[in-house]
């Protein structure tokens, strides 16, 4: 019994050694804001709203919720190799409707921004 618990901790301690998990601070921000341009048929980012990134044997794994300028929240991951391929993916909420959306002003707003962007879609993956 005493030799299980004992065990459990060393492994519990090699985890901890082995990955490390913060919050996001500012210059992580930046960088995600920078990043999801590069994802194909990403809708555009206007904020990180909070996340954590995770290092694990130097390669970094970004769990994240991004906002829109439509308002919608985005849930993504991106995953980070130690020589720099990696995988993202990303799924926005499609049932979020802000209050503004009823005004006049905005809709029109919103329909002249998106006539100048590419489609975007609700979820999406790929490589890098
Ligand atoms: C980069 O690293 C990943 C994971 O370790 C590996 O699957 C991939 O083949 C590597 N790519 C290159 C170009 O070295």
């Amino acid at each position: 019994m005493r030799s299980h618990l004992i065990r459990g901790l060393l492994l519990l301690s090699c985890i901890f050694v082995l990955s490390e998990s913060r919050s996001l601070n500012r210059k992580d921000k930046i960088y995600l804001l920078k990043r999801i341009t590069e994802w194909d048929n990403a809708p555009e980012a206007v904020k990180i709203a909070k996340g954590r990134v995770t290092t694990k044997h130097k390669a970094k794994k970004y769990k994240f919720v991004f906002k829109t300028d439509d308002g919608s929240s985005c849930n993504a991951v991106m995953n980070v190799n130690k020589n720099g391929t990696g995988r993202y993916s990303w799924e926005c909420d499609s049932t979020h409707k802000s209050d503004e959306e009823s005004d006049e002003h905005y809709k029109m707003r919103r329909r002249h921004l998106r006539g100048n962007k590419k489609p975007t879609e609700l979820e999406g993956s790929g490589e890098f």
